[in-house]
């Protein structure tokens, strides 16, 4: 089985979008996949998925983590390091082919447990400094947020080869991409790609900006199923061959050892730890 993690702390950048057109494109291939919702205060994909399944469209399974009880009484900050390893490795004696688990900027002993044990990461972004700044800006730089996800990347990475494992493969897709080239998307596009040695990502994939895609909420339907009427449009296909591309990134090999930015070589004791303990 392998697990694709589909994060980002930046919000807003089509996480939820891209976990369910993945998962749904991955059901209709005839992959056995599960979905794991680890965004506990939307449960966007959870309400995609149950919306899809009322109006009986073909769905993968999905899963929503909870808070413990006393989470929910206390309203403390939950500390769940270690709960999705279980679930993960259930799934795979179970005879999923795939998991797609959608994060949040919250919860991030689950987040962080989520990225340890994916095969791939995606990170979707929006053609926008915002964006950019919100997910690359290293540490220090005037621009970095305060939980940086950069940083919790190296962190995965420099305790997945403590613990002899390969690093594994991290993509990028620059999502609602306009139809017409924008000044802006240019800049925002060679600056990422020039990124993407130092971070440590590899090819950019696009998803152009779709009402087809945006429409997910009113009834979960995608460009993967039947339209009402019969008839797809060449948004619907084009779409399609969108997602596909992404998905077929899954037929290759999962892991991939990558070079690391000499920085993340140098940690002495990862950081992200101390700020799941916070
Ligand atoms: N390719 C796209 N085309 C058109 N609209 C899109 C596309 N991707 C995402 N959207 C829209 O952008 C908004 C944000 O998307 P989404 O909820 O998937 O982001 P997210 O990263 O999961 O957000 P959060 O951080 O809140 O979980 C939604 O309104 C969604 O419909
Ligand atoms: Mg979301």
């Amino acid at each position: 089985m392998q697990v694709v993690t589909i994060s980002g702390f930046k919000g807003g950048t089509g996480k939820t979008t891209l976990a369910c057109l993945l998962g749904v494109a991955a059901t209709k291939d005839g992959l056995r996949t599960a979905c794991l919702d680890l965004d506990r205060n939307t449960r966007n994909l959870s309400s995609f998925l149950t919306l899809r399944r009322a109006s009986r469209l073909e769905s993968p399974d999905h899963v929503m983590l909870m808070d413990t009880e006393e989470d929910a009484r206390t309203n403390a900050r939950p500390k769940h390091s270690g709960r999705l390893e279980p679930l993960v490795r259930m799934a795979a004696l179970d005879g999923y082919d795939l998991m797609i688990i959608d994060t949040s900027s919250g919860n991030l002993s689950d987040v962080y447990e989520a990225h340890l044990l994916a095969d791939l990461i995606l990170t979707p972004m929006n053609e926008s400094p915002a964006d950019m700044h919100g997910l690359f800006a290293p540490i220090g730089s005037p621009a970095a947020p305060r939980i940086n996800y950069r940083d919790m990347i190296d962190t995965v990475r420099f305790d997945r080869r403590r613990a002899g494992l390969p690093v594994q493969r991290w993509q990028v897709v620059m999502n609602r991409v306009a139809a017409l080239p924008s000044k802006i998307g240019t800049i925002i596009n060679d600056r990422v790609a020039k990124m993407a040695t130092e971070a440590g990502f590899e090819t950019i994939w696009s998803l152009r900006d779709r009402v087809s895609h945006r429409a997910l909420a009113l009834e979960g339907r995608t460009v993967f199923d039947t339209p009402v009427d019969g008839k797809l449009t060449m948004s619907e296909l084009s779409g399609r061959s969108e997602v596909r591309a992404l998905l077929s990134l899954l037929s290759r090999a999962p892991e991939r050892v990558v070079t690391l930015n000499p920085g993340a070589d140098h940690k002495a004791e990862p950081k992200m730890d101390e700020k799941i303990a916070a």
